[in-house]
């Protein structure tokens, strides 16, 4: 594990935030999770834009300069020597005494923790994985990536407990997106997704794939779909930057389709594949 915080190489014992940093006491800011194959940055520039216009949304000044945001995510991944790493990138509105209201003076706080990526178990892959669904009680400004993950990883814990790989979000009867993927659904050889709007994250791997998806000439349609319908589909797959492109077989313990990862998520597979070798 490799981390810089404001820019300076630290080792892990020393990476220390103050306790009246504004990311720790109110949630206020934003992260990326970028992965890098074999020495090369999957969409880098999709992330770093993202983190630009996030920051816009919730008026916070990037003062270091994205140049040298990315140039520092350059030089801690290649100072690593990993070839396959997850890049954590964390940003926040600095530290300053506690008060809601936003403090003038204050310098971000910025952190990149750069960690060797393994790959999930092939069989994930090959036999898909189970899911549950639970409530969306998060905010409805799900594009913004905040820090303010508390309903992501209450998701993700009843997944865990069982035995799931992942939590899908409803919001009332509408399937939104999974604790920390994008979901989409193929059915009649149609392939539906939320729309990238407020109440889901545009996944970068999301736009990968809705690439494929073109390249590819499925039927798409970014449109809202029910519960009802994500248990009728024929596949279900996920979308996101360490879970790649996921089949899930199984929702709430009821069988998808034929049980089995279908035809349109296995091409979709493969095509990610080839993009990340
Ligand atoms: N999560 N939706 C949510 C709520 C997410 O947190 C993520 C990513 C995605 C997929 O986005 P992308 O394809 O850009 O990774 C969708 C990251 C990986 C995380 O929280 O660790």
């Amino acid at each position: 594990t490799l981390i810089y915080l404001n820019g300076e190489k630290v080792d892990y014992e020393n990476a220390k935030i103050h306790v009246e940093d504004r990311g720790f006491l109110f949630g206020d800011g934003l992260y990326e999770v970028i992965r890098v194959y074999d020495g090369k940055f999957f969409y880098l520039g999709k992330h770093m834009e993202r983190l630009k216009k996030g920051a816009e949304q919730i008026y916070l000044e990037l003062d270091f300069g994205p140049d040298t945001l990315l140039e520092t995510i350059k030089k801690a991944v290649k100072e690593s020597g990993f070839k396959d790493a997850s890049v954590y990138v964390q940003v926040t509105r600095g530290t300053a005494p506690r008060q809601h209201a936003f403090p003038s003076n204050v310098k971000c706080t910025w952190l990149i923790i750069v960690r060797e990526a393994k790959p999930q178990p092939q069989e994930f892959y090959e036999n898909g994985v189970e899911a549950i669904t639970v409530p969306d009680e998060r905010w409805t400004r799900c594009n913004i990536k905040t820090v303010q993950l508390l309903a992501n990883c209450i998701a993700k814990e009843k997944a865990k407990r069982a035995g799931a790989y992942e939590a899908i979000f409803h919001r009332g009867d509408i399937i939104t997106e999974a604790s920390s993927s994008n979901v989409f659904i193929v059915k009649d050889g149609t392939i539906f997704t939320h729309p990238a709007n407020n109440l889901i994250l545009h996944g970068i791997t999301r736009f990968a794939v809705l690439e494929l998806i073109k390249n590819n000439n499925f039927e798409l349609r970014e449109e809202p779909f029910s519960k009802e319908k994500l248990f009728a589909a024929d596949e279900v797959f996920l979308t996101g930057t360490m879970t790649e492109v996921m089949p899930i077989v199984k929702v709430d313990g009821k069988i998808i389709g034929d049980g089995v990862p279908g035809k349109i998520t296995m091409k979709l597979i493969e095509d990610f594949r080839k993009l990340t070798e």
